[in-house]
């Protein structure tokens, strides 16, 4: 089958700096696949080259069997590449809802969102409408008016998942998602991903420095090494292999060790 997503032979450096090479993955329809590895790997360069954001020097991208290497970030986003930031990038002086809003006009719109938003005044009560499906669904209709600065780190990174879903992903690029939440917060941020996840069928690719997250959310994943992926296969088999322990856990008995 078609993967949903695809990179082939992705290489990228910076100012002749290798922070990829040669990197190939594949993210099947509706899977859950984990990108680990340690600080510097190559993790988010890889994501911003899937993104758009930045232009690989060799190697492409595709999405449902089309070659998406040249098109321009909001033509990916509009084509169901949906994403969150690996820190928190929301306007701290709107609301909850402002910002699911301005999301819903990126999928629509012609990429000057912020003009678009301004220029176009009060949103449609079909705007509103898909706004408040996405709230409902994340626990996060009560907060809907609330600026953001007034929100809990774990519920700002829920109105970032808010955020990705209005666009109605195909595929869910989701960069360390659980970066400064704590256990609790963490696993309900897991479970409410999952069943999102499984009821609107979409594929994520999840790239989190939290092993336990990894494991019980990723059905298979890929690790990256200093730009190279050292390995790649079922999510549990990947953990216990001694290459991946020495490289990413930084220990060869494992991560409890
Ligand atoms: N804009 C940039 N200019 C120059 N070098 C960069 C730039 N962004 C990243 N790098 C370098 O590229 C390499 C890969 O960085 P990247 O941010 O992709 O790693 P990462 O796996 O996401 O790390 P982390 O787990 O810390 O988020 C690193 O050596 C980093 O210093
Ligand atoms: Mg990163």
């Amino acid at each position: 089958m078609t993967p949903i997503l695809e990179t082939r032979g992705i290489s990228k450096s910076y100012a002749g700096i290798g922070a990829l090479r040669d990197v190939a993955l594949q993210v099947g329809e509706g899977e859950r696949v984990g990108l680990i590895g340690p600080n510097g790997a190559g993790k988010t360069t890889l994501f911003n080259c899937i993104l758009g954001l930045l232009v690989p020097n060799a190697g492409s991208v595709w999405l449902a069997g089309d070659n998406i290497t040249s098109l321009p970030v909001h033509q990916r986003a509009r084509r169901g590449i949906g994403r969150s930031f690996q820190r928190i990038e929301l306007f701290t002086e709107s609301t909850v809802r402002e910002h699911l809003l301005i999301a819903e006009r990126v999928r629509r719109g012609n990429g000057s969102l912020w003009k678009d938003l301004l220029g176009r005044g009060r949103p449609t009560a079909d705007e509103l409408r898909s706004c408040d499906v996405v709230l409902a669904r994340l626990g996060l209709a009560e907060l809907a008016d609330e600026p953001i600065e007034q929100l809990s780190l774990g519920q700002g990174r829920l109105v970032e998942v808010g955020r990705a879903l209005m666009t109605q992903p195909r595929v869910l690029l989701l960069d360390e998602p659980s970066s400064g939440l704590d256990r609790q917060e963490t696993a309900d941020l897991a479970a409410t991903l999952r069943e999102l996840q499984e009821e609107q069928g979409f594929a994520i690719l999840l790239v989190e420095h939290d092993v336990e997250f990894v494991a019980a959310f990723t059905q298979r994943c890929y690790v990256l090494d200093f730009g190279s992926l050292i390995a790649e296969g079922l999510t549990a088999e990947v953990l216990e292999r001694s290459i991946v322990r020495e490289s990413y856990l930084g220990t060869p008995e494992g991560p409890d060790t």
